[in-house]
């Protein structure tokens, strides 16, 4: 079945799940680059919302995770949220680096193609697709809670882990048709 068959288009404010469930349970996959080479992995830490009078969604990475090194590249990427019958498989995705490995050729999901190009999963029940607005990443002394000076004065010494914080312009958004 192609695109248009499976996935129906809905805006930004008819998302009617919690966006706490989406992203603190339900977990993304994020999905960056083109057919050919591109690639996935699992987020947990993020958001929606408004900026710029625009819908977003924003997720956090390390400077040196492979897929922020995509997103960078084409400055599009999607969201993918799955049913929790494919957990398992959609999990997978944050197990294991595509820079060292072949994750996405053993990946259990099928690949698809949104109108746009951009690179999602037939299984996926939702689908954000995100052009990028603004990356910032905080110093050490950006961090003000207890909890998240002590999170970044560990983390922070190793300048790869340094956090970035990524901002995507909702472009589209898709709901899988239910039958
Ligand atoms: C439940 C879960 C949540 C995760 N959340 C994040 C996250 O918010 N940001 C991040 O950079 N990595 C997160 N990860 C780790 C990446 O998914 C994992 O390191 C992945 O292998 C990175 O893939 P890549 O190196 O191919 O980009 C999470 C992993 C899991 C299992």
């Amino acid at each position: 079945m192609n695109f248009n068959e499976l996935f129906k288009q809905i805006t930004p404010e008819q998302i009617s799940e919690s966006v706490f469930a989406l992203v603190g349970r339900i977990f993304p996959v994020v999905t960056a680059g083109r057919d050919g080479n591109y690639n996935s992995m699992v987020a947990s830490g993020g958001g929606m919302g408004v900026l710029f009078k625009k819908p977003v969604a924003w997720c956090v990475f390390p400077k040196k995770r492979y897929t922020l090194e995509l997103i960078k590249k084409e400055q599009v990427y999607t969201l993918s949220y799955f049913p929790d019958e494919y957990r398992e498989q959609f999990m997978f995705l944050g197990t294991k680096s595509g820079r060292e490995s072949n994750k996405m050729q053993e990946v259990e999901l099928g690949a698809i193609k949104t109108p746009l190009r951009n690179m999602s999963f037939e299984e996926a029940r939702l689908i954000i697709e995100c052009k990028l607005m603004l990356i910032s990443t905080p110093d050490a002394d950006g961090f003000y809670s207890k909890e998240a000076k002590e999170y970044v004065s560990e983390i922070y010494k190793d300048p790869g882990e340094i956090r970035e914080y990524v901002f995507g312009e909702m472009t589209n958004v898709w709901e899988k048709i239910s039958n």
